[in-house]
Parts: C-alpha cells; sequence; structure tokens
C-alpha cells in the first residue's frame, strides 16, 4: 500500500486517473479532492452539514468542476445510471446500512460502471478478528460509528459484486468492483 505523501500516495492513486462523471460517498472534509485530475465532473456526498462545508472549500482549489450534497450513500439524491465511477475511501466503516449503500451504488452507476474503494476492514488473522469484534462496540461511540470489524470485500460479494484487490496492506484494501449481475 503505498504511503499517503506530498503526492497524494493512495489517495492520487485511487482517484487521479478516473475519467468521465465520478460520484464520491462520504467526502469528508474533501482529502480527496486534489487528487482528480481526469474526470470530467466530480459530485460528492457528505452527511455531515460542517465537513460537507469544509469539502465545499477543498473544491476551490481542485482542478476539476466538483459539486457537493449533503446525503448518506444509503439515498443518493441522483437518478440511475448517472455515473461512470463511484469513490469510497474508508467509509464502509461507518456506514449504517452497507446493504442498502451498495444497492444504491449500484442504481447510480452506469452498466460497467466501477466502484473504487480503499477500506479498512475486518483483519484476516481469526485472533485478531475476534479483538477487533470485541472492540468494535466501544470504538464506534468513540469513532464516529467506525466499526472495526466490517468484512467490506465479503459484503460486495454477497451483494453480487465482482471484486478486484489491488493491494492490502494490514487491515487496509484496495479494490475495484463492477457488479456481476
Ligand atoms: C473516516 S471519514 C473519511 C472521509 C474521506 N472519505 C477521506 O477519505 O478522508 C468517514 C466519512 O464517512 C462519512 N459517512 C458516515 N456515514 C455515511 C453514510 N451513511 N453515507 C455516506 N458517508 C457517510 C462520515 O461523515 C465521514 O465524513
Amino acid at each position: 500500500m503505498a504511503k499517503q505523501g506530498s503526492d497524494g500516495g493512495w489517495r492520487a492513486e485511487l482517484v487521479g486517473d478516473l475519467e468521465g462523471d465520478v460520484l464520491e460517498i462520504g467526502v469528508g472534509t474533501g482529502e480527496n479532492l486534489r487528487f482528480y485530475r481526469g474526470a470530467t465532473r466530480l459530485f460528492a456526498v457528505e452527511p455531515d452539514a460542517g465537513r460537507a462545508d469544509e469539502a465545499r472549500q477543498a473544491a476551490r482549489s481542485a482542478a476539476i468542476p466538483v459539486t457537493i450534497e449533503v446525503a448518506s450513500a444509503e439515498r443518493l439524491p441522483y437518478e440511475d445510471q448517472r455515473f461512470d465511477h463511484v469513490v469510497s475511501s474508508m467509509v464502509f466503516c461507518s456506514v449504517d446500512q452497507p446493504g442498502d449503500a451498495l444497492r444504491e451504488i449500484e442504481r447510480v452507476l452506469r452498466p460497467n460502471g466501477v466502484l473504487h474503494m480503499m477500506e479498512h476492514v475486518l483483519p484476516g488473522n481469526p485472533l485478531l478478528a475476534v479483538l477487533f469484534r470485541a472492540i468494535t462496540p466501544v470504538w464506534r461511540r468513540l469513532a464516529w460509528n467506525c466499526h472495526l470489524d466490517r468484512p467490506t470485500v465479503e459484503t460486495l460479494r454477497e451483494h453480487g459484486w465482482e471484486v478486484e484487490v489491488h493491494k492490502r496492506w494490514l487491515v487496509f484494501v484496495r479494490i475495484s468492483a463492477r457488479q456481476g449481475r
């Protein structure tokens, strides 16, 4: 996994080469925005209004046009088949209903559209998995609903996505996924 450096590291790798119309879910304060280079236009959603405002500030120095809405991944304010790509970085740990979010992402992606993710997931090591499951109820209260025990790659597959794992580093995984139904 590339480290985060002045060139953006994994963030630049995740979004820099995407082309066409892109949606980012859970954009937060807009940490990814300056790394979009090739997209035609970026739409982004963030449920926290304060963070969405910070992301709008960050969007001023983006290289492409950016529009930010206050909304959740489980209920996206866009028409069907609107986007070529959807991006999620460190978001699926905290969405309340991952299955609903995946159905919404499927709905707004065009046929052959791609979901790009950088997420932290439940460790494969069984002992660590037990530990991560045990501390999640406390951790999520301290850390904005962040779950340390989300098996996001398996959840994608259960919902019919074909997943390509590009990199794994400790509990972090960078993947791309296409609907296989
Ligand atoms: C750890 S931050 C990551 C922010 C940003 N994606 C990044 O890479 O810096 C997680 C973000 O997910 C957002 N979030 C939480 N639940 C969400 C949901 N249901 N739909 C979309 N975003 C959500 C949070 O408000 C927060 O901004």
